[in-house]
């Protein structure tokens, strides 16, 4: 009854010192089972084929072939699915179906299946217990294929990522052993036991995310068993990197030049600013303005807040600013700015003619001014820069007047001839300036000059000697004779009186005999002339 035959061990994988914590089991059998006559315990690999043998049934229970045929040995079990087969004439048992260690045990460890042998005359039930041995047929496997992460680029480090386990069916160091990541900047990998002994692995985010640079991340989780071969099942880890409102718009541009012409239409393009922002969706969404702008100036430009187009709104005067600088920022949705100066040159246009002032101007003129006397001193400005404020001046090409430039803006007329009011006794001076623009603008301004008179001309007979008749008895007071001169000085200088020189007519003076109206040059008699005592009177009269 106490026939106890230690298990042959079969499998070459299997150490002794399995062997001897064996054997204290198969004495709890022997004690339970006291019905059981003999028993016997192979331990085999999983998966072996259909009729390998398992072990020498016969021998190892020291019965022969005949004792097998005759007791029409056979295997009972209660199981519906039979795993053995005896071969009664060889006194082998054989695999007859598949064993999967894992579909048998599962997670159970050790694992083996157990079943009796009967013989008949005399009756004798064998146990026989067959182990299975794990073989590393299965990689960890994980549950899908990817992974799916979203992190915040603002995520502490330290962060936590728990991380679906890969299963391995298998067991002992067949398990799953390790897990595995790939390298990477952002992340460790740290690996943790549950209390059932299996193995789940975190991801800790030891350097922060930065969407900008990296949006996201592809890592691979690697499973590894301990097998003979190792076994390994991957799993993809797609993080998708979320943003935070961690960069500020920027301007591409530290300044921006443009120039625009004065007098341009409301409407007029002048540049463009942009500014970009890393940060996606409203945090990187860009609107522009102007800052701290002048109240003068806010009417004069206007700035899309999308676009950053400026525009002209307001007129402009190149006259009254010739430049103009403005601050333009930037803002994200999150109220991240930045700023940028834009500077506007006016450009001139030659929209202002010149413009002329006389400051002195001498009327009449003595006609005995020598030539070169200044007539007139003119002050002419231009509002207009360069080129549009450049003045040329001149005076009516036929008038004997000349334009100097004294000082820059001062222009003296001086006269070129000497003047002669009985020829010439007025002028209209034309005075025109005219700027360099394109085209070009020009004023001009009529002097009126008069010239004073000089008394630079003698009074004038027709003829040198006039000869008159008179009948001789006249009556004493009659007009003879008129004489005239003309004097072609003005006014005063052209009044002419009429005297007669003191000449004598054999021992008697002529103004004894003859009278002259000084102004109307009207010659009387003052006396009857005789013509036997006088035939003949010379006188001369002077004008
Ligand atoms: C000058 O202008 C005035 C007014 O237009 C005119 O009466 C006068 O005749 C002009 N004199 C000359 C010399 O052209």
């Amino acid at each position: 009854m106490t026939m106890a035959l230690e298990g042959f061990i079969r499998s070459r994988n299997v150490k002794w010192l399995l062997y001897y914590g064996l054997r204290w089991k198969v004495l709890f059998f022997i004690i339970y089972f006291s019905r059981v006559s003999g028993q016997i315990r192979y331990s085999i690999p999983e998966e072996m084929k259909k009729g390998s043998i398992i072990g020498n049934v016969a021998q190892d229970l020291g019965l022969d072939l005949k004792r097998l045929r005759a007791g029409r040995a056979r295997i009972v079990t209660g199981e519906s699915v039979q795993y053995t087969e005896l071969k009664t004439d060889k006194g082998i048992l054989v695999v007859s179906e598949r064993i999967d260690r894992e579909q048998l045990c599962g997670d159970v460890t050790p694992c083996s299946f157990s079943f009796e042998i009967i013989l008949e005359n005399p009756m004798e039930l064998h146990r026989v217990t067959v182990e299975i041995i794990d073989v590393n047929d299965h990689p960890p496997i994980f549950p899908k294929n990817d992974i799916k992460f979203e992190i915040s680029e603002s995520a502490t480090l330290g962060s936590r990522f728990t991380l679906e386990s890969a299963d391995d069916p298998d067991v002992g160091l067949n398990a799953l052993q390790n897990y595995v990541l790939t390298p990477n900047y952002n992340f460790v990998l740290k690996l943790y036991v549950n209390p059932d002994g299996s193995k789940y692995a975190e991801m800790v985010l030891q350097k922060p995310l930065d969407r900008e640079e990296h949006p996201r991340l592809s890592l691979k989780l690697i499973a590894i068993d301990g097998g003979n071969p190792q076994r390994s099942g991957t799993v993809n880890i797609e993080i998708t990197v979320l943003d935070v409102n961690d960069n500020a718009p920027v301007f591409n541009q530290s300044v921006y030049s443009a120039t625009v012409m004065e007098n341009a239409p409301k409407g007029t393009y002048i540049t463009t600013v942009n500014a970009s922002d890393a940060d996606s969706g409203s945090n990187g969404l860009v609107t522009y303005f102007f800052s701290n702008l002048k109240r003068n100036v806010a009417d004069i430009f206007k700035i899309d807040e999308t676009t950053g187009i400026i525009c002209l709104a307001g007129g402009i005067d190149y006259e009254k600013d010739k430049k103009y600088e403005v601050r333009v920022e930037a803002k994200d949705q999150g109220g991240l700015t930045d700023t940028s100066k834009v500077v506007i040159e006016v450009t001139d246009v030659n929209d202002n003619a010149p413009l002329m002032n006389v400051m002195s101007f001498s009327s009449p003129l003595s006609e005995n001014s020598p030539p070169g006397t200044t007539v007139a001193i003119i002050n002419i400005k231009d509002a207009d820069s360069e080129r549009n404020g450049q003045i040329t001046c001149s005076v009516n090409i036929n008038l004997p007047f000349k334009i100097k430039s004294s000082l820059s803006s001062y222009y003296t007329l001086i006269s070129d001839v000497a003047f002669d009011r009985e020829t010439t006794p007025e002028y209209n001076i034309t005075i025109t300036a005219t700027d360099s623009g394109s085209p070009p603008l020009s004023s001009s301004r009529t002097l009126h000059l008069r010239i004073s008179d000089v008394n630079d001309n003698a009074p004038l007979f027709n003829q040198s000697s006039y000869s008159a008749y008179v009948i001789e008895n006249n009556s004493p007071g009659m007009s003879i004779f008129t004489v005239s001169a003309r004097d072609s000085d003005w006014n005063q200088n052209a009044k002419i009186s009429y005297h007669l020189e003191d000449t004598q007519i054999s021992g008697t003076s002529v103004p004894t005999y003859i009278s002259i109206n000084s102004e109307t040059g009207v010659l009387h008699a003052l006396r009857s002339f005789d013509f036997e005592q006088i035939k003949q009177l010379n006188l001369v009269v002077k004008a």
